[in-house]
């Protein structure tokens, strides 16, 4: 029985995502009044251009561009416009105005979720953002409520669909990172601008706010040391490959200590690494997403499924709207996320993981035992070596050729790696380091 009054929904945005939520909030609307006990009415859909055609029929009376009077007269703003500003400022007058506000925009999030946290407090209102990390998966609300009572060790998420899409493509077909990259914009993975997806921003975004969510802490996206996979090649992949890797854009949220300081805090970091095949995530294809969170009690728990789309986004959109509509009906104030653990956030040299180098060196005498000696000098452990040779120079004897080598250590410092192959590449023997990619899930 439905009791309570209906609710006011306003909604900022109609593209791919706003779209597809302006369609099953009026499609659905007897159900999820079921579901909420209130109606939920949308009165209106703030747009920047109120005749551009959308992707789905919407009715042309509810499109406005006076979004700041929209705001005013709703219970829930649904802010699915991207970018900082002006949604921030829209986010910031919908909390002031008393309304609840659900948001997908990882990028307003990462750089201003304290600020839009503190003036939701600040009334008894809430910010939901499930759309905001790994579209359709649900992982906020896990993180933030089914394991509130655990310790979260650490998070190792495929969480942009571009890349994962680049390097499946790469490992599955042989093809190159530019004919990846073109198919993957062809196919609307890609954003206009794909920067924010290849060189690891959209990841970052995503690490920050995991991160603060997992760990309790303020995380600044400026504080995730971020790389993208534009470096990546063919060669490497099919390398990965051989060895029984696949290479993914990870973004790893982890409670470290800094092996030098004995500082216990937070690591977050985006960067394409090596995980074993057998691992979970190694079955993440194409443009999906997955999350595998370590938690002390629980385990080891992966969420996977598409990372965006507008239909799929549109879901957990939804899911934060029946949230904020059943708060309303039961009345209350929205619940706080809390950051009281306040830990130290570590820089990547605090970090320790596995790493496989790749070096092109003289096939000379005495060259493998004097690289294995500077790893032995640095306290770098080395699990395995395998040696090919790369080219013999026509007309000259097999010594004057080089070969290829690929190390694997056991866990390192990132400080004492670094510090290694500095001292690697400055060997007379060494023609150049390929490559070092990180090794992980191992
Ligand atoms: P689109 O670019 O497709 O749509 C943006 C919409 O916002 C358009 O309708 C546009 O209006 C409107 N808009 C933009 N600026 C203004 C403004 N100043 N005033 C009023 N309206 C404005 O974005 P998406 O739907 O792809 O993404 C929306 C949000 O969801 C973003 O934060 C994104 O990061 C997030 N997200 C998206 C996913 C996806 O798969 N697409 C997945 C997960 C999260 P008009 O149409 O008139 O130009
Ligand atoms: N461009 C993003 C991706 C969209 O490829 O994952 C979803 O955030």
């Amino acid at each position: 029985m439905i009791a309570y009054r209906n609710l006011r929904v306003a909604l900022l945005g109609a593209g791919s995502v706003g779209a597809q939520v302006a369609t099953l909030l009026t499609e659905h609307h007897d159900e999820l009044a079921s579901r909420v006990g209130a109606g939920l009415d949308l009165i209106g859909i703030a747009v920047r251009d109120v005749d551009a055609p959308r992707t789905a029929p919407i009715d042309p009376a509810l499109f406005t561009t006076d979004a700041m009077g929209l705001i005013e007269s709703a219970d829930i703003v649904i802010e699915l416009m991207g970018g900082i500003e002006p949604a921030r400022s829209y986010i910031l007058h919908a909390l002031n105005s008393g309304a609840d506000v659900v948001t997908g925009n990882k990028a307003l999030l990462a750089a201003h979720g304290p600020e839009l946290q503190a003036a939701a407090e600040q009334v008894g209102a809430q910010v939901y953002y499930e759309a905001a990390v790994a579209g359709a998966i649900p992982i906020i609300r896990p993180l933030r409520e089914s394991l509130a009572g655990d310790r979260v060790k650490r998070i190792l998420g495929i969480v942009n669909g571009t890349t994962n899409f680049i390097l499946d493509k790469m490992d599955v077909e042989g093809d190159t990172f530019e004919n990846a990259l073109a198919v993957a914009t062809e196919l609307g993975y890609a954003e206009a601008d794909p920067t924010a997806d290849i060189e690891g921003y959209d990841a970052a975004q995503k690490a920050a706010i995991l991160a603060r969510l997992a760990f309790h802490t303020e995380v600044p996206v400026e504080a995730v040391h971020r790389e993208g996979i534009t470096q990546i090649t063919a060669a490497q992949v099919s390398q990965a490959q051989k060895a029984g890797y696949v290479v993914k854009l990870l973004a790893i949220c982890e409670r470290i200590t800094d092996p030098a300081s004995g500082v216990d805090g937070v690591s977050a970091r985006v960067y394409p690494a090596l995980i074993p095949r057998r691992h979970p995530l190694a079955t993440v294809h194409g443009g999906k997403n997955a999350v595998f969170v370590e938690a002390e009690a629980a385990g080891d728990l992966m969420f996977y499924g598409a990372g965006a789309g507008g239909i799929e986004t549109a879901s957990a959109v939804l899911g934060d709207v029946v949230s904020a509509a059943r708060r309303h009906v039961a009345g209350g104030p929205g619940v706080a996320e809390t950051t009281h653990a306040n830990l130290t956030i570590l820089p990547i040299d605090s970090v320790s993981t596995r790493y496989q180098i790749t070096l092109e060196v003289s096939d000379a005498p005495g060259v493998l035992a004097r690289i294995a000696s500077l790893f032995s000098e640095h306290g770098v452990s080395v699990e395995a070596v395998q040696q090919s040779i790369a080219s013999v120079e026509s007309g000259t004897s097999e010594s004057s050729g080089t070969a290829t080598l690929v190390i694997v250590t056991h866990v390192a410092s990132e400080r004492a790696l670094s510090r290694t192959v500095a001292d690697i590449a400055d060997q007379q023997v060494v023609v150049r380091v390929e490559s070092v990619l990180r090794v992980e899930g191992a």
